[in-house]
């Protein structure tokens, strides 16, 4: 695996303090005495399990699995939430949320999920992301709340994966193009 990688982009540490102060962040914004926390799996998991160690406030943690339709492209745009959210919807009514995910990218994730919660009667629904590529779609999309803005390359590791691996690295990577190629093939 470590032979797979290019380079370093952010690494551990810096990932690990700039999580504790965008949490600090967070937490002095209006955010509510209870808040819904909607963790976008599973790109985001090892992001939130470091945010809210430092999010002092009570909380339930409702994960949501999106993905793309199989067989179609991401660029349609169509993308598929999972069972789970049905069960969550009618428990999202008078909610303060607060959508976590791994990166805003094109923007397609996030737009649907927020479309999606925005018709359930939440009190009110927040964005928070580890990552912001230098894109124009990413950068016209409204959140609330960016850990980094990166340049526009393809990044592994702190969660997030390439064709499902490389969630495990500690430190958020850009690998060899030969390692992207030769999968893609
Ligand atoms: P968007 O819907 O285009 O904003 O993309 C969001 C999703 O695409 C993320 O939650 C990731 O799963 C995936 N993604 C986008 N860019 C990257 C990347 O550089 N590395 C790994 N996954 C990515
Ligand atoms: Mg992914």
């Amino acid at each position: 695996m470590q032979q797979d990688i290019q380079r370093v982009l952010i690494d551990r540490q810096v990932l690990a303090d700039r999580v504790a102060e965008l949490a600090g962040e967070i937490a002095s914004s209006e955010l509510a005495e209870r808040i819904t926390l909607v963790p976008i799996m599973t790109g985001s998991f090892m992001f939130v399990a470091d945010l809210i160690r430092h999010l002092p406030v009570r909380m339930r943690i409702c994960p949501l699995s999106v993905s793309s339709y199989r067989g179609k492209s991401t660029q349609s745009g169509e993308l598929k939430m999972g069972p789970e959210f049905e069960q969550m919807a009618c428990s999202l009514a008078g909610a303060h949320v607060l959508i976590v995910d791994d990166i805003l990218d094109s923007g397609q994730t996030l737009r649907q999920v927020t479309q999606a919660m925005g018709s359930c009667g939440v009190a009110s629904l927040k964005t928070c992301v580890l990552l912001r590529k230098q894109r124009e779609a990413a950068l016209a999309f409204p959140v609330d709340h960016v850990a980094f803005d990166i340049p526009d390359e393809f990044v592994v590791g702190y969660g997030l994966d390439y064709n499902d691996d490389y969630r495990n690295l500690p430190d958020l990577v850009v690998l060899k193009p030969h390692v992207v190629m030769e999968a893609a093939q």
